[in-house]
C-alpha cells in the first residue's frame, strides 16, 4: 500500500494509522492497525467512524492483510468480519463487496477507494455550496466532516466550500447525544478551519429555529434507501421534523457509496443498537462518568430513519436533486 494521508486515516512508514476519535478533542493519538481484527475492533469501538471512513479503513486493512500474504480464504473471512463490524452504514458493505470482486488487485482497489472518497467529497462540496447564501445560519448534526471521510467531508464539506468561497455563514453544531460527535468532533474541526460556529445541546435547535437564526440544515447519511428515506445519527429525524415545522430547508449530503438501491425504503435499513453505558454516562480522554442508576434500562439506537417527505434535497456527487433520483 502506498503512502496515503487524510485527516483521520493514514498509511505512513508501512503502517496503517487511525486517529483515535474516542480521545478527541483532548488527545490526538494515532493507533497502529496491524490486522483486519484490529480494524474491526476500532470500527466497533468508534476509534474510527463515519460511514465513508469506515469503508475506506476496512478496505485498507484488508489490502494490508493481502500484502502480508493472507490466503484467499483468510481474506474472505476477514472481509466478512469487517463487513459485520457495524450494520447501518452501507459504505462499509459496498467497500467490502468491491474488494471481494477484485481479489487479484486488492491493494490497488483499496488505494482507489481511499482517493475516490476524497474526490467524492470535493464534488459534494461543489454541488452543495451554492445552497448556502451569504449570512446564513446553518445547523448540522453529528460529524460529517474530515473525521468521517478521507476528504473534506459531506455535510461539513459543503459548509467548508461555501465558507472558502467567501460566503459569511455561522454553523450551529448539535452536540449529538449520546456520544457527542457534534461537540467532540464537529466543533473541533470547525475550530481548525476557523469557521464561525456555536455548539448547542440537541434540545436547543428548536428555539434557534423559532428565533430565525437557522436558514438551512445539512446532514450526512449512513444509508439512503431507493425512495429517499435515509438513516443518519440518532436525532437527525427530530431535526428534520423541527425544520419542517419552521419551514427551513433540510438537505442530505452523501456520496453514491451511501446509497442502497437494493433497499426500497427506510423500513429496510438495519439500525444498530449500542451499549446501555453510552446512555447512562459518558467516557473519553477525561475518564468515565455515570449519571444514571447502575443497571437502569436504556434505549440506545445509534441511528434513526428520516422519511424522504422531510427532505428538501439531496446533494449527491452526481448533482443536486430535490427528490431522490432513481438508479
Ligand atoms: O456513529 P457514527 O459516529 O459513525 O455516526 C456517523 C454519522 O451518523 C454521520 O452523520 C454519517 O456517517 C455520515 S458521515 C459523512
Amino acid at each position: 500500500v502506498k503512502p496515503l494521508d487524510s485527516f483521520a486515516l493514514k498509511h505512513s512508514g508501512g503502517e496503517l494509522l487511525v486517529l483515535d476519535q474516542r480521545q478527541l478533542p483532548d488527545l490526538e493519538i494515532w493507533l497502529r492497525c496491524d490486522s483486519p481484527a484490529a480494524m474491526t475492533t476500532m470500527i466497533k469501538d468508534l476509534a474510527i467512524r463515519g460511514a465513508p471512513l469506515i469503508g475506506v479503513g476496512a478496505a485498507l486493512a484488508l489490502a494490508k492483510f493481502a500484502e502480508a500474504g493472507a490466503s484467499p480464504t483468510a481474506l474472505q473471512q476477514a472481509a466478512a468480519m469487517l463487513r459485520a463490524a457495524r450494520p447501518t452504514a452501507v459504505n462499509l458493505m459496498a467497500a467490502m463487496d468491491r474488494m471481494l470482486a477484485a481479489m487479484d488487485h486488492l491493494v490497488a482497489t483499496a488505494e482507489e477507494i481511499f482517493s475516490e472518497d476524497a474526490a467524492l467529497c470535493e464534488r459534494l462540496g461543489d454541488n452543495g455550496q451554492q445552497l448556502i447564501a451569504d449570512g446564513d445560519g446553518v445547523l448540522t448534526h453529528c460529524n460529517a466532516g474530515q473525521l468521517a471521510t478521507a476528504g473534506i467531508g459531506t455535510a461539513l464539506g459543503v459548509i467548508y466550500k461555501a465558507f472558502s468561497r467567501g460566503r459569511r455563514l455561522h454553523v450551529f453544531a448539535d452536540e449529538t447525544r449520546p456520544l457527542l460527535q457534534g461537540a467532540r468532533l464537529t466543533a473541533y474541526e470547525l475550530q481548525k478551519w476557523e469557521i464561525p460556529h456555536t455548539l448547542i445541546c440537541d434540545n436547543m435547535a428548536a428555539v434557534l429555529m423559532a428565533a430565525g437564526r437557522i436558514q438551512k440544515v445539512f446532514v450526512g447519511a449512513d444509508r439512503i434507501a431507493r425512495n429517499g428515506d435515509f438513516a443518519n445519527k440518532i436525532g437527525t429525524y427530530g431535526v428534520a421534523v423541527l425544520a419542517k415545522h419552521h419551514g427551513i430547508p433540510f438537505y442530505v449530503v452523501a456520496p453514491h457509496t451511501t446509497i442502497d438501491f437494493a433497499c426500497a425504503d427506510g423500513a429496510g435499513i438495519p439500525v444498530e443498537q449500542r451499549d446501555a453505558e453510552e446512555v447512562r454516562g459518558a467516557a473519553g480522554a477525561f475518564g468515565k462518568v455515570s449519571w444514571a442508576p447502575p443497571g437502569c434500562d436504556t434505549f440506545n439506537p445509534a441511528f434513526d430513519v428520516t422519511p424522504a417527505a422531510l427532505v428538501s434535497g439531496y446533494v449527491l456527487d452526481s448533482g443536486f436533486f430535490p427528490v431522490m433520483p432513481s438508479a
